[in-house]
């Protein structure tokens, strides 16, 4: 009878432990030792931030006081960094205010370029010169092959008309780079974030070598 109680009395004391710890279900952000995977730790964290426990983490955070424009190109959307406020010679206006040539006799008479920091190395002379990209009649935008205004936000529309193949790479996400993060808004470099358009290839680098000097120095 005594063993009975005994046993008894265990089975009630494993039952009463068991009850108190079987895990309840609890949501992933509110917990910080359950991993179910890289949504849930991603939920986690943002919470963590400060950030609703329910909202989806923003690529916005990461890129402070940028200021971006929206474009459609191929059927996707995303945004890129908006330039005309950073040319150092906007408005263009300002002096071109007449026609190209009667300012370039003007100058010509000073023997001196206004542009003098502006060298085409591009694509042949025979392909292009400055009024390929640069309307003469509007300086403060850009323009296409077939004439249609450009705004120098948009340069990218001057580049897809000769280089179709990376626009499109570029438009799918293969060419180019995110800046902020993987998540919406997706944000990317435009093609003159990383091209000079008046020298777009990159200037041949060596490579780095096995600096035996530096080593040398270190020992000593
Ligand atoms: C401070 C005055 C000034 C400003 C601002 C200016 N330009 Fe010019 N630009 C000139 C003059 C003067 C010429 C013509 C003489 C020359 O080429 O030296 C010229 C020539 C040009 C040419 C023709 C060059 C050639 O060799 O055929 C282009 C293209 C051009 N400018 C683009 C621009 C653009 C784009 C802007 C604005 C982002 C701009 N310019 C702003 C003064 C200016
Ligand atoms: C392939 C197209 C293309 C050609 C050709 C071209 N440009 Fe440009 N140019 C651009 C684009 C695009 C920008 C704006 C770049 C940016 O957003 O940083 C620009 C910017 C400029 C600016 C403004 C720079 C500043 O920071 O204020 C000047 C001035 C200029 N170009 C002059 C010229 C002159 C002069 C020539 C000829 C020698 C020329 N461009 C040829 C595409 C072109
Ligand atoms: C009118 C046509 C035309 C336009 C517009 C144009 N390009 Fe080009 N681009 C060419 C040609 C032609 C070449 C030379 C191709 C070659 O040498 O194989 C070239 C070469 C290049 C190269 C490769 C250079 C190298 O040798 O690796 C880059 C990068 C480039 N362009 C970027 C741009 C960007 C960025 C823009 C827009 C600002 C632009 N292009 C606008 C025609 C154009
Ligand atoms: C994040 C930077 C970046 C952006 C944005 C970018 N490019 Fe490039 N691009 C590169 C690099 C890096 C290369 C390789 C250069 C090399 O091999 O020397 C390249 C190569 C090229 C070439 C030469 C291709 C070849 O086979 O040699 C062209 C043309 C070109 N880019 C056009 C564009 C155009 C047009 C855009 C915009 C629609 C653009 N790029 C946007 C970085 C960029």
């Amino acid at each position: 009878m005594k063993k009975l109680f005994v046993f008894l009395a265990v089975v009630i004391f494993f039952f009463i432990i068991t009850y108190l710890t079987w895990p309840t279900e609890k949501h992933p952000s509110l917990t910080h030792d359950v991993h179910h995977g890289v949504v849930s730790q991603i939920y986690e964290q943002s919470s963590e931030r400060g950030a609703d426990a329910h909202e989806y983490p923003s690529s916005t955070a990461h890129l402070g006081d940028l200021d971006t424009l929206g474009v459609h190109a191929l059927g996707k959307h995303f945004f890129i960094p908006k330039r005309q406020q950073d040319l150092l010679h906007y408005p263009c206006s300002n002096c071109h205010n007449e026609a190209l040539e009667s300012l370039k006799s003007k100058e010509q008479k000073l023997g001196q370029k206004a542009h003098w920091d502006i060298q085409l190395k591009h694509a042949s002379s025979d392909v292009m010169t400055c009024t390929t990209c640069h309307s003469e009649t509007n300086m403060d935008d850009l323009h296409s092959i077939t004439n249609k205004k450009i705004l120098f936000n948009n340069s990218f529309k001057v580049c897809a008309q000769c280089h179709q193949e990376e626009y499109k790479d570029w438009a799918g996400g293969a060419h180019g780079k995110r800046i902020g993060g993987w998540t919406k808004p997706i944000v990317k470099k435009t093609c003159v974030n990383c091209h000079n358009p008046h020298r777009p290839a990159f200037e041949k680098r060596l490579p780095a070598r096995y600096n035996t000097k530096m080593i040398e120095q270190r020992k000593q």
